[in-house]
C-alpha cells in the first residue's frame, strides 16, 4: 500500500504538450501532435513509477516536461511542493533545481559527446554546478563509477570504446553525478542484449535504495517495468488509462488495454486466462486526430456506445485498492461487484 502520509517529491496537475503540425512550404501551423493530453499522478519520494505504452504515447514527452528539458503547454509540475512554471523565469535558481532533475536515456551514445573523454563528461557538470571543487572532482567521480560497477581505467576512454552495457553505466554515472533526487529512465534497456538488462535494471534498483532516489521508468512492456516499479500508469494516446500498485496491475490488469499489453509479456498463463484476454485489435490511432471518446474504443474488445461518446475520467476501481482505471465498462462491474 502506499503510504498517505508521504509527500509527494514530484506531481503532476493536468499535463498536456500539444506539438505544432506544420504544413507546406509557408510554415504554417494545421493542427497540433497532442503527445501529452490531460496527465495527472505523483510520485512519493524514494518510489519508482513505472510508465508503459505502445510506441509514440507520450511516454518520453512527459519524461523531457519533468526534468525540465521542455516546458509543457498547459499544466502544472511540482517538485517538492514547489510549482516549476513559477520559477522558471529565475534563472539560478532553475539551474539548481534542474541538478536534481536528470535523465537517463534509451542510448546514452546521443547523450555522451564523442569528443571527450569519460572525465572531461563528468567533470565539466560537476564543476559547473558547484558539486565538486578542482581538488576534490576526481575523488567524487572515481567514488560515482565504483557506484555504477565501472573500473577506474575508464577515465581516459572515449563513448566509443564501451560495450552497450557499459555506456549505459557511464549515462547512470552522468545522471548521478549532480546529486539528483529525481531520475527518468527513458527505456534504459530496451536497447541493451537480454542478459545486460538484468544487470542495468538491478544497478537502478540499488542505486534507488542506496540514495533514496526518486525514479520515473519508462518501458514499453510490463516486465521491465514491474521489476523496477511501485506503482505503475498504463499511458494509451497520451492519456493515463489505468494506474495502481505495481503487483496489482501486472496480475490482475482491469483497463483492456493493459490486458492486451500484459499478452505481449511472456509469462506462464492458463489457457482460461488467455481465452478471457483478448490480443489488441485494429491499428493504434493517431496522437494528431485521436479517436473521439475513449481513444481505444476502436481497438477495444468490450467497447459499448457510451466509449464512442464520453471520454472517460480515471476514477478508483473499487474495493480498498488505490486503483484508478479509465474505463466505463470496468467501473460499471467493479460497482456490480461491491454491491454483491
Ligand atoms: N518535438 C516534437 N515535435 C512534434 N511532435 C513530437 C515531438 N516530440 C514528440 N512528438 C510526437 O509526440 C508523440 C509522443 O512522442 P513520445 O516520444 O513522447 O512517445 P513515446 O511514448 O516515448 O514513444 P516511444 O516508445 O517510441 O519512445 C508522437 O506522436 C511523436 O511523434
Ligand atoms: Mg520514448
Amino acid at each position: 500500500m502506499m503510504d498517505e502520509n508521504k509527500i509527494p517529491l514530484i506531481e503532476v496537475e493536468n499535463m498536456k504538450k500539444y506539438y505544432p503540425v506544420k504544413g507546406g512550404i509557408i510554415t504554417h501551423t494545421t493542427g497540433y501532435v497532442k503527445a501529452v493530453d490531460g496527465v495527472s499522478f505523483s510520485i512519493p519520494k524514494g518510489q519508482t513509477l513505472g510508465l508503459v505504452g505502445e510506441s509514440g504515447c507520450g511516454k518520453s514527452t512527459i519524461g523531457r516536461q519533468l526534468v525540465g528539458l521542455e516546458t509543457p503547454t498547459e499544466g502544472k509540475i511540482y517538485y517538492n511542493g514547489c510549482d516549476l512554471s513559477a520559477i522558471r523565469k529565475n534563472k539560478k535558481q532553475m539551474q539548481q533545481i534542474r541538478t536534481k532533475l536528470q535523465m537517463v536515456f534509451q542510448d546514452p551514445y546521443s547523450s555522451l559527446n564523442p569528443r571527450k573523454h569519460i572525465f572531461e563528461i563528468l567533470a565539466q557538470p560537476m564543476l559547473y554546478n558547484h558539486i565538486s571543487t578542482k581538488a576534490t572532482v576526481e575523488q567524487d567521480i572515481l567514488k560515482i563509477l565504483d557506484m555504477v560497477g565501472l573500473p577506474r581505467t575508464v577515465l581516459g576512454r572515449y563513448p566509443h570504446e564501451f560495450s552497450g552495457g557499459q555506456r549505459q553505466r557511464i549515462g547512470i554515472a552522468k545522471a548521478l553525478s549532480l546529486n539528483p533526487e529525481f531520475i527518468v529512465c527513458d527505456e534504459p534497456v530496451s536497447a541493451l542484449d537480454v542478459s545486460i538488462q538484468a544487470q542495468i535494471l538491478n544497478l537502478l534498483k540499488e542505486l534507488q535504495k542506496e540514495l533514496g532516489l526518486t525514479l520515473l521508468f519508462v518501458g514499453h512492456g510490463l516486465g521491465a517495468v514491474n521489476y523496477v516499479s511501485d506503482r505503475i500508469a498504463v499511458m494509451y494516446l497520451g492519456k493515463i488509462v489505468e494506474i495502481g500498485e505495481a503487483k496489482e496491475v501486472f496480475r490482475h490488469p482491469v483497463h483492456p488495454y493493459t490486458k492486451a499489453l500484459l499478452d505481449a509479456v511472456l509469462i506462464p498463463d492458463t489457457a482460461q486466462k488467455k481465452q478471457e484476454r483478448k490480443l489488441l485489435q485494429g491499428e493504434i490511432g493517431s496522437s494528431t486526430n485521436p479517436p473521439g471518446g475513449c481513444r481505444f474504443h476502436n481497438r477495444c474488445p468490450y467497447a459499448v456506445e457510451q466509449c464512442k461518446q464520453n471520454v472517460p475520467k480515471l476514477q478508483k476501481a473499487g474495493g480498498a485498492s488505490t486503483r484508478q482505471v479509465a474505463c466505463p465498462v470496468v467501473l460499471a462491474e467493479g460497482k456490480e461487484a461491491d454491491h454483491e
